[in-house]
C-alpha cells in the first residue's frame, strides 16, 4: 500500500515532541518571517512547553514569528480560561518574545460572527502559505473544528460542534452543558494551503482515528482524510496511537524512532 505522507512513530513520547520542536526551531532560526499555524488541546501542549523553554534556556528569538490559530469557541474570550485564546497565551505566548501584532486569534466574544469570519479570512489570505501547520485530530476525524460533512473547499466558517466533540472536550469544563455548542474555525482549504502539515496523535483515543486516516478513503465523513491530498504531511505518533499501523504486516511505510 502506497502513501504520500510521512509517518514517524515514537517509543518515547518526549522524543516525539523533541523532534517536532527541532523542526519548528530550525524554521524560527532560518526563515526571515516564519509563519506557524497553531492548534490547542492536549496534543500540542508539550511542544509549546519546549518552545517556551527554547526562549528561556536557548534564547530562541521569536520576534519575527507570526502565528495563526485554527479555531475558537463562540462566546468565549481571551479572559475565559476555557477559551483557546487563553490557552495560547497561558501555554505559549506569555512565555516567549512574540510580538502581539503577530499573533492571530479568532475573537469568540465578537458581536458579529460573520464580520469576525471575514476579518480572519482576510488575514489568512494576506498571510499566504504557513510554513508549518500544527494539527491534532478529533476522535470524529475533525481537524481544526472541521467536523464530519465539511467540504474540502471550506474557508473560515462557523460550525455547530458534533456531539462527539462536545463530549470529548467536556474534560476541560465543569459540566457537559458548559461546553460551547458552536465555534469559528479555519476551513480545510485554509489548512491545506500550508507548506507542511504536522499532525500529532498520542494515546488510545487516537488508535481508531489514525487507523481511519492511514487505511481509509478520502471522505467528507472523516475530514482529516483530506490531508492525503497534500504532499507534505507528517504524522507524529506514539506507539499507542499507531497500534493498527504496527499490526498491519503489509504496511511498512513508516519509521519507528
Ligand atoms: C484545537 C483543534 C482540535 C484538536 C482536536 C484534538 O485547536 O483544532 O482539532 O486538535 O480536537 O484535541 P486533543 O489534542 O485535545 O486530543
Amino acid at each position: 500500500m502506497e502513501n504520500n505522507f510521512e509517518i514517524k512513530i515514537y517509543e518515547n513520547i518526549d522524543m516525539l515532541y523533541k523532534d517536532l520542536y527541532s523542526e519548528i526551531k530550525s524554521l524560527i532560526i532560518n526563515l526571515k518571517k516564519p509563519i506557524l499555524g497553531l492548534a490547542t488541546g492536549s496534543s500540542p501542549l508539550k511542544l509549546y512547553k519546549l518552545m517556551s523553554d527554547g526562549f528561556k534556556k536557548e534564547s530562541l528569538d521569536y520576534i519575527n514569528l507570526k502565528t495563526f490559530n485554527l479555531d475558537e469557541y463562540i462566546g468565549l474570550g481571551k479572559y475565559d480560561e476555557q477559551s483557546y485564546s487563553y490557552f495560547m497565551w497561558n501555554n505559549l505566548f506569555k512565555n516567549i518574545n512574540i510580538l502581539e501584532k503577530n499573533i492571530n486569534l479568532i475573537d469568540g466574544k465578537c458581536k458579529d460572527v460573520n464580520k469576525e469570519i471575514k476579518r480572519y479570512q482576510k488575514r489568512l489570505d494576506r498571510a499566504g502559505a504557513f510554513d508549518i501547520q500544527i494539527l491534532g485530530i478529533g476522535t470524529d476525524g475533525h481537524i481544526g473544528f472541521n467536523e464530519p460533512g465539511t467540504s474540502i473547499d471550506s474557508n473560515c466558517h462557523m460550525v455547530y460542534l458534533d456531539m462527539q466533540t462536545i463530549k470529548d472536550n467536556s474534560r476541560f469544563f465543569n459540566n457537559l452543558s458548559d461546553v460551547p455548542k458552536s465555534a469559528i474555525t479555519m476551513g480545510v482549504k485554509d489548512i491545506l494551503k500550508a507548506k507542511r502539515i504536522c499532525l500529532i496523535a498520542t494515546g488510545d483515543k487516537k488508535i481508531e482515528p489514525i487507523k481511519k486516516f492511514v487505511f481509509g478513503d478520502i471522505t467528507n465523513k472523516f475530514p482529516a482524510s483530506y490531508l492525503k491530498r497534500h504532499n507534505n504531511v507528517c504524522l507524529y505518533l506514539d506507539k499507542t496511537a499507531a497500534t493498527e499501523i504496527l499490526k498491519n504486516k503489509d504496511f511498512t511505510n513508516y519509521i519507528v524512532k
